[in-house]
């Protein structure tokens, strides 16, 4: 299972690339916002820092809008995925952006038969929220299995992007069921490489050390 950091702050971005761990980066709007850096310059930086699929997420919504910034994303960098968001008018944009070359991420997926259709339009990758549908007593993993099951079952290539995760038991999930990749935040990150026996053990070996060398 790919891993992808899902943030738009830099110095997150930066520290889990350093671990060896990232393929990819998904940035949103909110996240954005939050990073308070110029879209475009955000993504300029990004691409310095990640050698994977970086996504970048339009605001359009109207087909030609999500195209013509698409096209502007994708002049930045080989490595730009266009974030599309799973509207009709997102289908369309997808099946032009697909027979121009352009890689999609087809975002806000709450549906099985959603992800039928975005995959059908040619996505890339589909981003199914689990989180989110968490929030609202859905259980979220359960999209994800139906997606893998339905695309395993007409072997289509669409990439399942396990988005809006928020636990380690998203991550684990994920790769038990077959997700092509999971996004998650820095804190997700931090939480998986950490375990109390870890540290534990840690501690006893080097005491042991200090003690041997006496
Ligand atoms: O990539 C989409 C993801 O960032 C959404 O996460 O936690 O806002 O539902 P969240």
């Amino acid at each position: 299972m790919k891993i992808f950091i899902d943030s738009g702050m830099l110095e997150e971005i930066r520290e889990a690339a350093s671990w060896g761990i990232v393929d990819g980066v998904t940035t949103n709007p909110s996240l954005v916002m939050k990073s308070g850096v110029p879209f475009r310059s955000l993504l300029e930086e990004i691409v310095k820092i990640v050698d994977g699929p970086i996504s970048a997420e339009v605001v359009s919504t109207k087909a030609d809008g999500m195209i013509q910034e698409a096209e502007g994303f994708a002049k930045i960098h080989r490595n730009i995925v266009i974030k599309i968001p799973l509207i009709v008018e997102g289908l369309k944009a997808i099946r032009t952006l697909a027979a121009k070359g352009i890689k999609t991420n087809c975002t806000l997926c709450f549906s099985a038969p959603q992800a039928l259709l975005a995959a059908k339009a040619g996505a890339t990758y589909i981003s199914p929220f689990v989180g989110r549908l968490d929030d609202i007593s859905t259980d979220g993993m359960q999209l994800i299995r139906d997606i893998r099951l339905i695309y395993d079952n007409y072997k289509i290539p669409t990439q399942i992007l396990t988005a809006s995760a928020r636990s380690p038991m998203h991550f684990l999930d994920a790769a038990k069921i077959g997700s092509d990749v999971i996004t998650a935040p820095f804190g997700v990150l931090k939480q998986l490489a950490h375990h109390p026996l870890t540290d534990l053990g840690l501690a006893k070996f080097l005491a042991d050390w200090e003690k041997a060398k006496k």
